[in-house]
């Protein structure tokens, strides 16, 4: 009787949770015929509406198996083995999908910066604090901005489902993640980044700038908005990548090292002026640009090399800002306190930083009430 009451309870909760999301359902696809009606354009619109076809239909990508015929193939490791394997592979099916992040392709011109944030599954506590920091969606100083964590999957088996699950949940809170069925490795990252710039292109082409970084930095975003907005160009239609500039470096051939690039991967010993990938600014132009040169340039594992490679064919070079800090900061005394706000009150990025350390940094350098003494500025 107990067990048959609870039973009841139990179906009617689930019912009423279903009866909820199709209604939500429903009304999220009115709102579309709405949009169609008022605007009466109806062609324009279809073209406009995202193709979730495209999106999830992608085929299983095979390995190419000459590429076991590569000299010396047999002394290299596992993953790299695998990157060589896989290499070809540029579309993947998406998992979480946020087609209209930007409201659509003409209103993404109203996004200023998009915070595109690479973010692996297991890092939840780093998602919690940046939606709460610096990467909180908001308009600032007249202008919107938005925020995406993208992300592949990791593991295998029941781990792997309990972390897709983990994001789903997210999303259904949040709505900010982009996430694609690619295992998630170090040698994949240069995936990410282009499946990401895909994504852009079908969904957010007009976005204005783009904040590219990873999910463990300091980022004064609320800086970096108003260093955009007081660029010549500040509509985002001109070339513009700037952060950490990295020049006349190569691969680094020690296998032991985790950035290790052997010759059958890449031959050529110089890469070209790239900016740290723990976070660089372009701008939409230039995203488009980027998007535009790798579907001829063969991935490289290195991401933000990767990106300097693309650039260089486009005949465009990435600048040095010298307010963003991929390296750490430099505190001038070990007496000094190194997590003192003014440092980092002028600055636009540092990495890297724990989640506690990142909360308490952005309300401390958010306070009205901080003093800083000139000096302390670095
Ligand atoms: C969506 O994309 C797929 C794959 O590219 C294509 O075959 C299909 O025709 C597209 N559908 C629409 C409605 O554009
Ligand atoms: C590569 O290896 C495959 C199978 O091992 C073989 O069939 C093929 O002919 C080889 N290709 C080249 C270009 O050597
Ligand atoms: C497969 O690998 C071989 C050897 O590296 C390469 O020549 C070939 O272009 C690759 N095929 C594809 C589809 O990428
Ligand atoms: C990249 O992801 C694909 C798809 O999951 C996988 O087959 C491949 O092994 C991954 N590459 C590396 C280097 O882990
Ligand atoms: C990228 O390529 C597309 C298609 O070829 C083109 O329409 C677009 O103008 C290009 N974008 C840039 C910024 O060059």
């Amino acid at each position: 009787m107990r067990c048959n009451r609870e039973r009841t309870f139990l179906l009617v909760g689930v019912m009423g949770f279903l009866v909820f999301y199709l209604s939500k359902d429903f009304m999220d696809h009115k709102n579309i015929h709405l949009n169609i009606d008022v605007r009466g354009d109806d062609i324009k619109i279809r073209q406009h509406t995202p193709n979730h076809s495209y999106v999830y239909s992608w085929p299983r990508c095979e390995r190419n198996v000459s590429a076991a015929n590569i000299t010396g193939f047999s002394s290299l490791s596992g993953e790299i083995k695998d990157f060589l394997y896989y290499r070809h592979c540029k579309h993947f099916p998406m998992l979480l999908d946020l087609p209209d992040k930007c409201g659509g392709v003409d209103k993404s011109a109203e996004v200023f910066l998009l915070l595109v944030i690479k973010s692996s599954p297991v890092n939840y506590e780093r998602r919690e604090v940046l939606r709460k920091t610096w990467a909180k969606e908001r308009l600032h100083n007249g202008v919107w901005v938005r925020r995406i964590f993208i992300s592949g999957t990791m593991d295998t088996g029941f781990e792997k489902e309990r972390l897709n699950k983990l994001l789903e949940l997210e999303q259904r809170e949040y709505s900010d993640i982009l996430q694609w069925d690619f295992n998630e490795r170090f040698y994949n990252l240069t995936l990410k980044q282009v499946l990401f710039l895909q994504w852009m292109e079908r969904n957010c082409p007009n976005v204005r700038f783009l904040l590219n970084g990873d999910d463990d930095v300091f980022a004064n975003t609320n800086n970096m908005v108003v260093y955009l907005q007081g660029l010549e160009n500040n509509d985002g239609g001109k070339h513009l990548f700037t952060g950490h500039l990295i020049q006349n470096v190569g691969p680094i051939r020690y296998p032991s090292s985790k950035y290790f690039i052997p010759v059958q991967v890449q031959e050529s010993n110089s890469y070209p002026p790239y900016c740290g990938g723990g976070g660089f600014l372009l701008s939409g132009f230039t995203a488009s640009v980027i998007y535009n040169m790798s579907q001829s340039i063969t991935l490289l594992p290195i991401d933000d090399v990767y990106m300097g490679m693309c650039l260089a064919k486009a005949g465009l070079s990435p600048s040095s800002h010298m307010g963003v800090k991929t390296a750490g900061l430099y505190i001038p005394s070990s007496k000094l306190d190194g997590y003192d706000p003014c440092y980092y009150k002028e600055v636009l990025l540092v990495h890297r930083f724990l989640p506690a350390h990142l909360y308490l940094m952005w309300n401390r350098v958010n306070n009205p009430n901080l003093k800083c003494n000139t000096q302390l500025k670095v």
